[in-house]
């Protein structure tokens, strides 16, 4: 259990959509769909306490280009100070200017940690958007979800807006070592 991030939790539940960090198993199958290894520029959004951040790190190339963003100012603080060599902004991630990093026509890998199921469907859809946007044609946007709460109204909307958004959706297996289980989705543009 991480205390930041519960503390974090009850401080601002609906941003914060958990009570624990994602687990270790659950980052390695992340870092895969993802697709991070052979990935030139990375974005992360709503990396939290680093639970995928740390598995990201292990597995970029040395020249490859990260972004991280949080919504949380205690959590970019954290990160700033964990990760030194990457770069973190806070801020929505709808909202932000992503213009001065869209090198070379975009990301290649967008790893989320955003809780969709907490969020109302208009900011879904600015954010799938923005995600859109900024990633190159042929790159792959991944997300987690935690099982069964994909079939609540908002999980359910989220779905439907991601699968209009994107031409291809697949769904990893579930990942049970991870408290709630959950399984990622793999949108590629
Ligand atoms: C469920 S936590 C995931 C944290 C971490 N990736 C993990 O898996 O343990 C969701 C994170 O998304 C961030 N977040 C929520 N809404 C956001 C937004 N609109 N823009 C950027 N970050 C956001 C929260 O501050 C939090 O750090």
């Amino acid at each position: 259990m991480s205390w930041t991030f519960f503390r974090e939790f009850l401080r601002n539940c609906q941003n914060t959509g958990a009570i624990a960090p994602s687990s270790q198993k659950l980052a390695e199958t992340m870092v895969t769909a993802a697709g991070v290894a052979k990935a030139r520029r990375v974005l992360e959004l709503g990396p939290g306490t680093g639970a995928f951040t740390r598995e990201i790190l292990k597995t970029l190339a040395h020249d490859a280009g990260y972004l991280g963003i949080d919504v949380n100012s205690m959590f970019i603080a954290s990160l700033r100070d964990q990760f030194p060599n990457l770069h973190f902004e806070q801020a929505e991630a709808q909202h932000f200017d992503y213009s001065s990093f869209l090198i070379d026509g975009g990301f290649d890998t967008i790893v989320s940690g955003l809780p969709w199921a907490a969020l109302p469907e208009s900011i879904q859809n600015a954010l799938l958007e923005k995600i859109f946007s900024v990633l190159k044609p042929g790159g792959v946007f991944a997300t987690f979800v935690y099982k069964g709460i994909h079939w609540m109204p908002r999980g359910q909307k989220f779905r439907r807006l991601l699968k209009r958004r994107f031409p291809r959706v697949e769904l990893t297996p579930t990942v049970w070592e991870n408290l709630p289980p959950a399984f990622i989705y793999v949108a590629s543009k």
